[in-house]
């Protein structure tokens, strides 16, 4: 199969669908691999580097649309690719369709066959191709949590891990799943007194059992964070209720409760954050702050480190790739049940019943 590896080109997107090994493992399965020019430079991988593995450099976005079978990237095509997406062809990407009617038209109008980074999902529920992004935000969310702590910063001026003789900071972690278990493990290495709260007793019960006595699981309703949030420097939001908005678990009023300086990394923000004041913010103007609480809510945090980010996106969309050419995407998504979740759109129609619901429509094919 011929497979095309195009530059991104949303504003601020440094990642790259493909690294110099995955080129290196399609080359040795015999497919041909375009990839184009500077590609991976915002991730730091050079055309030499993809030279070397085996691809093919191409200098513009349109010839490796048009003379590839499939196209594998990270974010959806934005507008001006939408003509370059060929009848047919197999752009495996993220897309989040429910979001965007004008890119599920365009996608429908290209006769493409979509497959959704998103909706790949394992049998037992989880997605797999979301994971590496949430385990990149929950690890950064105590870093950036820490900076922002910082007096220069306008935080309450503690050093998570403390020192001899003081005792260390208390970061109070929302949501024990992916991000959550992240963030906790992040705070502990630092020395920093960790309480994580959820409601499913499964996960806190895993946490109990692999994380170190200084990790506190505690049961979340709004009585405990009510009384968390007041002795808490640094607090993380990694709640999520499936294909919902996200829970306000700390709501405008007990902003006042918190001690001034207190800082809260809302990681949940993509779903509308648990936090009543969230909203969004960007790498460039990250926080904001409100009845002195600093608000940090960047939308895309994995987009600050791309290097760490793209090659965790890429170590688990590799085995779907290489499914993909080397079967075909009809075959491999037959065989495959958590790829055959990822088919969104099929040559002009919808194969995902929940974004033809989104957007009250009748087709759904597959
Ligand atoms: N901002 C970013 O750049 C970024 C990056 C990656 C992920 N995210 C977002 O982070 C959020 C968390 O993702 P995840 O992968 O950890 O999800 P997850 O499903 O692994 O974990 C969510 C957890 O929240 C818990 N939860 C639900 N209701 C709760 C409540 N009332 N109180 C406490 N816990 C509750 C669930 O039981 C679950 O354990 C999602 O919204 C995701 O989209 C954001």
């Amino acid at each position: 199969m011929i497979i095309g590896v195009p530059k991104e080109i949303k504003n601020n997107e440094s990642r790259v669908g493909m690294t110099p090994a995955g080129v290196f493992e399609l080359v040795k399965n015999h497919h041909k691999v375009y990839v184009q020019s500077t590609a991976g430079e915002g991730s730091g991988f050079f055309d030499e580097d993809y030279l070397e593995a085996g691809a093919t450099i191409l200098q513009s976005i349109a010839e490796v649309y048009e003379r590839s079978d499939m196209i594998v990237k990270v974010k959806e095509p934005i507008e001006e690719e939408y003509g370059l997406v060929r009848q047919g062809q197999v752009i495996f990407t993220y897309f989040h369709f429910a979001s965007s009617v004008t890119l599920t038209r365009a996608m429908l109008k290209s006769g493409a066959i979509c497959i959704a980074y998103e909706t790949v999902e394992d049998t037992d529920g989880t997605l797999p191709l979301l994971t590496p992004m949430s385990e990149v935000a929950g690890r950064m969310a105590i870093q950036q949590g820490a900076k922002y702590l910082e007096k220069p910063k306008k935080g309450r001026g503690v050093l998570l891990g403390g020192v001899p003789g003081v005792a260390p900071g208390r970061v109070l972690v929302l949501g024990a799943g992916v991000v959550g278990t992240q963030a906790a493990k992040m705070a502990a290495g630092l020395g920093a007194h960790v309480t994580i709260l959820d409601i499913n007793m499964k996960r806190l019960r895993y946490i109990n059992d692999v994380m170190p006595s200084h990790v506190v699981t505690e049961y979340s309703n709004e009585f405990n964070i009510r009384k968390h949030i007041q002795t808490h420097d640094l607090i993380i939001g990694g709640v999520l209720l499936k294909g919902a908005k996200a829970p306000n678990l700390i709501t405008r009023d007990m902003l006042k409760i918190m001690r001034p300086g207190t800082v809260i990394v809302d990681v949940a923000v993509d779903q509308g954050g648990c936090v009543e004041t969230t909203r969004p913010t960007t790498h460039e103007d990250p926080i904001y702050i409100i009845d002195d609480v600093i608000h940090y809510s960047v939308a895309n945090m994995p987009g600050a480190v791309p290097y760490t980010s793209t090659v965790a996106l890429t170590n688990v969309t590799l085995p779907y790739v290489l499914e993909l050419a080397n079967k075909g995407w009809y075959k491999a998504c037959e065989e495959d049940l958590a790829l055959h979740k990822g088919l969104n759109i099929i040559e002009g129609e919808i194969a995902y019943k929940e974004i033809a619901e989104t957007f009250k429509w009748e087709t759904v094919v597959a």
